[in-house]
């Protein structure tokens, strides 16, 4: 029997982080040390307690969960709960936690973690702003060198599309958090990146929501739920800035799922190898916008495809596992 492979995730839900949660509390290869929040959709304090309803709602409550950064390292606070809802969870219920998060600091618990393990031995799945392994990396730099692997959900480098979705030029977690993105793509030794068009090829349509309703588990309902939720508020958004006054109704992309189905799975993925740079410059429109430099032995495998279909029967298989 082979040996499961040790994860962190640093997260900050948000209804997309809840179903990546949902689908790492239910892959029988994963063994999660940890879950760490940072500020992001929400502050950081509601999202370490929705990471304990979280887990509580998944019948996982022995995960230990830590609070990080509060705050960006540089730029002010922003958070996303015109999408995800004020409680960062569409407002669903998913009770109140039983049970209480650490007192450790998110960034210390990340650094000792990696400092004690084996080399290469675990692998970090950062779903929110970069805040929390940007603050490891530079209280600790040896610490990046024993990562086995990053996988980050974050940029967007599509040249003929949308390249961000919270500006037209950048998306929502490295927004968030310019400053700390470029730190972790400058001094990560490897890292792959799941930029938002790939997890835009993972929307979760109406078909799909069925589908997930079909599997009769009560984590498949509620995350049916909150993308259902979710689509509707895009599409009114949308509806509400564009001329006609009208607009399609579209599915939720998969974006943090995206991330944790690289690493279960990251033969569904494909990408190049280059080094990737953040528009640090607050005064630019372009602030927080993500560019690639293709070029082998680099340090980046940026995604730009998945196979969807694989991914999202995937997810409906991890889901059919959970309560
Ligand atoms: O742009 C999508 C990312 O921003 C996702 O991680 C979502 O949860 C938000 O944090
Ligand atoms: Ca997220």
């Amino acid at each position: 029997m082979h040996a499961k492979t040790k994860i962190i995730i640093d997260t900050d839900p948000g209804i997309d982080d809840a179903i990546a949660l949902f689908m790492a509390m239910a892959d029988p290869d994963l063994e999660i040390l940890g879950i760490t929040a940072v500020n992001g959709n929400v502050s950081v304090d509601k999202a370490e307690y929705n990471i304990r309803r979280i887990c509580d709602f998944a019948w996982h409550t022995g995960i230990p969960v830590y609070k990080g950064c509060d705050r960006p390292l540089k730029r002010s606070v922003l958070n996303a709960e015109w999408v995800h809802g004020s409680d960062g969870l569409a407002g669903l219920d998913f009770g109140d936690p039983t049970y209480k998060g650490e007192q450790e600091n998110a960034v210390d618990f990340i650094i000792k973690t990696l400092m004690k393990s084996f080399e290469k031995e675990i692998s970090l799945v950062a779903i929110g702003p970069l805040t929390n392994i940007a603050t490891a990396f530079l209280k600790e730099p040896k610490i990046v060198s024993r990562i086995r692997e990053l996988i980050i959900m974050g940029g967007g480098f599509c040249e003929d599309g949308p390249r961000g979705n919270s500006t037209p030029y950048a998306e929502f977690n490295m927004l968030a958090d310019p400053h700390a993105a470029e730190i972790v793509f400058d001094m990560a030794e490897r890292v792959t990146v799941i930029p938002m068009e790939v997890g835009m090829q993972a929307e979760a349509d109406a078909v799909f929501l069925e589908k997930m309703r079909d599997l009769n588990t009560r984590c498949a309902a509620i995350s049916a739920d909150m993308l259902d939720i979710t689509a509707k508020t895009l599409s009114a958004h949308l509806a509400k800035t564009s001329k006609t006054g009208t607009a399609p109704e579209k599915g939720t992309s998969l974006y943090d799922p995206c991330a944790v189905g690289c690493l279960i799975r990251p033969a569904l993925f494909s990408g190049r190898y280059g080094t990737v740079q953040v528009n640090t410059d607050s005064n630019d429109e372009k602030f927080g916008m993500t560019t690639f430099e293709e070029g082998n032995k680099r340090n980046c495998l940026v995604t730009h495809k998945v196979d969807k279909d694989a991914f999202k029967k995937m997810l409906l298989m991890h889901l059919a596992d959970l309560p």
